[in-house]
């Protein structure tokens, strides 16, 4: 009898451990209250939205809800009317998310009156960059969902569907309708057929959750996999090989997305390499994929060897272009002008753009940020993006309005971002990167939202099934874990900024997987434009680069008043200061320090916040189950780790060049600076080893 119950009570903590290992992420299965469902049609998006109601549902006992397929003017796309128990919808997806919508607010107590939504953007994209042998580019959760290496390359097993159908549910329930399946230094293998079979694969498990895959494909695959001579995209027999490829894709996926394409930008083949125009190379693509309706989004993360600024780059490149692509054509903009980095000022060619569609591209994965190492809540940075405002059609003509067709007529809307999902049982590597994930989502979906709101739904959706099962009050759990945790994660970009690249410092990480610092890392050999101190310009007489008009004139890429905003030192922001200028070390900021103590200041604010992260995280223990929160903890401690090496390595690095004394009032540096560099190339990257 002992024997029987001690066994059971090993059967059921393993069960609730496995329970809590983050796979569930804000879908985590709660007691439904029963519910009838009223719906006429049916197909297999509408049986899931019923489904997902039944097993979700927490309104009124027995209410009645009547999903109805009813056109709408003022439904656009895949919007939703919704009311306390009904949805009403133009198309089936538009049901399905409006079911995610409903059982969303009733789980986090968010009021339910009679509203339309409608989503911000038409394509909402996750861009994965994962490789055919299942590894990943920036990926730090693990191998590829999609791809592995093995003599199973090519097997569809039941485990990969239960595993894609549990993606693609996760990306129906915040809105994401697009997967780009690989990697934008993409394999020319991709377009391969046995892969493209793959590709079918996964399309038919994504299918009913309105997720639509994409591939990124390689430019020169005519020539690599063709066999043709050429990629050039006016030569009659490229043009065919592409329509006869669209032709066999579409033939496999029948709603195939269409192509990303990264081309001539960091060493890949382009339509430059035939003396074309980037114009030339999109609008192949998009004519080949035009007859089903498919789009290519071309990136215009682009910069060659030349000595022009970087920053400037995609800007003089693209602007001259604008009218000249067709219009199933998006061109996918990275939010800064450089590469991704903790803070970026937008890039110039939102707004300037205004005769094409432009999608922005944000990076979900934590490449500058900490890989899934640090605690980094990106929604802020996205806000702050979206929100910036261009002046390109007068005040208020913010990223946002002038990607979303508020203020051009785009044919095609979009937004992508760049996955931080892999194989790790919680999908994510850090618990907190989830939320980076749903984020990406609903700002996909609604472009207005606020950071605040989004931290604060997705903690109750994520955590608060924990609190009930321990029966701990409504008041505590909201005073003591929720309002804790959601500061911590509002605060906590600014303090990667601090402890990384404060005050417009940007691209000083190391090379080492560009986690940890690296200010000093600058090979004879290597380009110039990638080793840090091409970026912040440091020396006896001070720090960053100057992009005024007397310099590199980049802020002229800026409408006014920004060009002048930005090139006045008096009216340059100081989160932007050292992006635009190169100033003494004693120069004089608003708040009376000199330059030099404030960086200081600032990286010392970082290392601080992080150790207060970390005593927040140890008062909420009470409120989370042991895995979650040992994987938190685990990583804050990294995190420490992490931020002491910034402030260390950078304060004792630019103490070289500013040759001036520590403030006394702040804590010291531990390491020293010779140490640091020297082991810089050597340190194991955290994340490798989970
Ligand atoms: C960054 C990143 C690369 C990536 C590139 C891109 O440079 O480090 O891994 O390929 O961006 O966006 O194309």
């Amino acid at each position: 009898m002992k024997i029987k119950i001690v066994l059971l009570i090993l059967v059921l903590t393993s069960h609730y451990l496995q329970a809590e290992d983050g796979h569930d992420l804000w879908l985590r299965s709660k007691s439904p209250v029963p519910v009838n469902i009223v719906c006429k049609a049916s197909s297999q998006t509408l049986s899931i939205a019923k489904k997902e109601l039944l097993q979700g549902w927490q309104g009124f006992e027995n209410a009645t809800v009547l999903l109805s397929l009813k056109k709408d003017k003022t439904i656009k796309n895949d919007g939703f009317k919704l009311t306390e128990n009904s949805i009403q919808a133009n198309t089936e997806l538009g049901i399905l998310y409006g079911t995610y919508e409903l059982l969303r607010r009733q789980q986090t107590g968010e009021v339910i009156k009679d509203e339309v939504c409608n989503p911000s953007y038409e394509n909402r994209v996750l861009n994965h960059w994962d490789n055919l042998d299942g590894s990943i580019e920036r990926g730090y959760a693990g191998h590829s969902i999609f791809w592995r290496k093995g003599d199973d390359a090519f097997v569809v097993t039941e485990k990969d569907k239960v595993l894609w159908q549990e993606y693609a549910r996760a990306n129906a329930s915040v809105g994401i309708n697009g997967s780009v399946l690989n990697n934008v230094n993409s394999s020319p293998n991709m377009l391969k057929t046995e892969i493209l079979n793959r590709v079918k694969a996964i399309a038919d498990i994504l299918r009913p959750y309105g997720v639509k895959v994409y591939i990124s494909a390689k430019f020169s695959s005519p020539t690599v996999i063709g066999g043709l001579k050429s990629s050039d995209p006016l030569n009659p027999e490229v043009i065919k090989w592409w329509q006869d490829k669209a032709k066999e894709i579409y033939s496999l996926v029948p709603d195939f997305g269409g192509f990303l394409v990264k081309a001539n930008s960091e060493g890949q083949v382009g339509p430059q390499d035939y003396g074309r125009t980037h114009a030339d190379g999109a609008n192949l693509l998009a004519d080949a994929v035009r007859p089903y309706g498919g789009i290519v989004m071309w990136r215009a993360f682009v910069y060659s060897t030349s000595n022009e600024d970087r920053a400037k780059q995609a800007y003089k490149e693209f602007l001259p272009l604008d009218g000249k692509f067709h219009d199933n054509v998006i061109v996918q903009v990275k939010n800064g002008p450089i590469d991704f980095q903790p803070r970026e000022p937008f890039s110039p060619l939102f707004g300037a753009m205004k005769k094409t569609s432009i999608m922005p591209e944000v990076q979900i994965t934590q490449e500058y940020l900490g890989h899934s190492i640090d605690l980094v809540y990106l929604s802020t940075m996205w806000e702050e993006f979206l929100k910036s405002d261009t002046y390109q059609e007068g005040k208020g003509s913010t990223v946002a309005r002038c990607t979303d067709g508020s203020i051009y007529p785009q044919k095609h809307t979009g937004i992508a971002g760049v996955a931080n999902v892999g194989l790790d049982a919680n999908w994510c590597g850090h618990l907190f990167a989830q939320s980076n994930w749903y984020a990406f989502g609903r700002l996909a979906w609604n472009n207005q939202m606020s950071s605040e709101k989004i931290a604060d739904e997705w903690i109750k959706l994520t955590f608060n099934q924990t609190s009930t099962s321990k029966s701990i009050s409504s008041k505590d759990w909201t005073e003591n874990f929720l309002k804790q945790v959601k500061q911590m994660m509002m605060d906590s970009r600014e303090a990667a900024v601090n402890y990384s690249m404060p005050l417009g410092l940007h691209h000083i990480m190391s090379a080492n997987g560009h986690y940890g610092p690296g200010p000093w890392w600058a090979p004879a050999r290597m380009r110039k434009d990638w080793t840090p101190p091409y970026f912040h310009q440091a020396d006896s007489l001070g720090v960053g680069f100057d992009r005024t008009k007397a310099s590199s004139n980049a802020v002229s890429q800026y409408h006014e008043p920004l060009a002048s905003m930005f090139n006045d030192v008096n009216t340059c922001p100081d989160i932007y200061l050292l992006w635009f200028h190169h100033l003494p070390w004693d120069y004089k900021m608003k708040n009376g320090h000199t330059l030099w103590d404030d960086i200081c200041y600032h990286y010392n604010t970082g290392l601080r916040q992080v150790h207060q992260f970390q005593q927040i995280w140890e008062k909420v223990q009470p409120y989370v189950d042991v895995e979650r929160f040992g994987n938190v903890k685990e990583r804050l401690s990294m995190q420490i780790n992490n931020a002491q090496l910034w402030n260390d390595g950078c304060v004792l690095y630019f103490q070289k060049f500013s040759k001036k004394p520590i403030p006394a009032d702040i804590d010291q540096p531990v390491g020293k600076l010779e140490d640091i560099i020297n082991n810089d190339l050597k340190r194991p990257t955290p994340w490798a080893k989970h």
